[in-house]
């Protein structure tokens, strides 16, 4: 009899001795020195947890040794070509510029509009910032160099925030510039550069009011 309350007793203390180490496994993980991300810290004096990179130093993959490619500047000045190590990541131009329309349709166009008009769906509705989305096709911007989309997608530019986050690509923010100049060779297209078939057509919609013009002089 005794033996045997002695091994129930060995039994019980087995298990308890166990789920004592299981649950001291856990709080020792769960109650561990950590500071969560922006958490405040009272180890640093200025009490921020999250720290900024150390002075002088390069973060692993991010040595940027190409300033036109990973900026969009050269010496503080805008670059006017797409840099070569853009268009090398990628198959061909007509690549590029798919990629581009792509990254656009996703990133801008909600704001800036499929063309680039400034009439996206959330200047359509009520976005309400003092500056709505600018539209491309104005002078100004059809003759600014194009390293300037580059940057304003890097670091934004007045009301819009930077869009880096969501473009974090160097090669796709090069792609999204090209495709903008693109977008504005297609509101103004020099006669030009349009093929005989495009000039027969052009000069035909020039000659005959168009369908809407027609019924409203009726
Ligand atoms: C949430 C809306 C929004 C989105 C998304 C957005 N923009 Fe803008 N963008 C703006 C607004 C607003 C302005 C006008 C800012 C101002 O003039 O202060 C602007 C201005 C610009 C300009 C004109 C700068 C100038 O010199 O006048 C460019 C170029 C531009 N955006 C490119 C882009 C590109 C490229 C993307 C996508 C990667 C993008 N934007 C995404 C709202 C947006």
């Amino acid at each position: 009899m005794a033996s045997q309350r002695i091994t129930t007793i060995l039994k019980a203390a087995a298990v308890a001795s166990g789920l004592l180490l299981l649950t001291g496994c856990h709080t020792d993980m769960w109650i561990q020195p950590k500071v969560k991300p922006l958490q405040e810290s009272d180890f640093f004096p200025d009490r921020q947890a999250s720290r900024p990179k150390v002075a002088n130093t390069v973060a692993l993959g991010q040595l940027n040794t190409d300033e036109a490619y990973t900026t969009g500047l050269v010496n503080g000045k805008l670059v006017e070509t797409i840099p070569a190590a853009a268009i090398a990541k990628f198959e061909s131009p007509a690549k590029m510029l798919e990629r581009g329309r792509e990254r656009f349709d996703i990133a801008c166009s909600p704001c800036h509009g499929r063309v680039g008009d400034g009439k996206g769906m959330i200047a359509q509705r009520g976005f309400s910032e003092k500056r709505p989305p600018a539209s491309y096709h104005s002078d100004r911007l059809r003759n600014i160099p194009v390293g300037h989309f580059f940057d304003v997608i890097t670091r934004g530019f007045g009301t819009m925030y930077p869009a880096v986050y969501r473009v974090p690509e160097y090669e796709d923010r090069w792609a999204i510039a090209a495709y903008i100049r693109a977008l504005q060779l297609s509101q103004r297209a020099p006669k030009s550069l349009l093929n005989e078939d495009d000039r027969r057509r052009l000069q035909e919609a020039g000659q005959k009011p168009s369908e809407s013009e027609a019924a409203h002089n009726e």
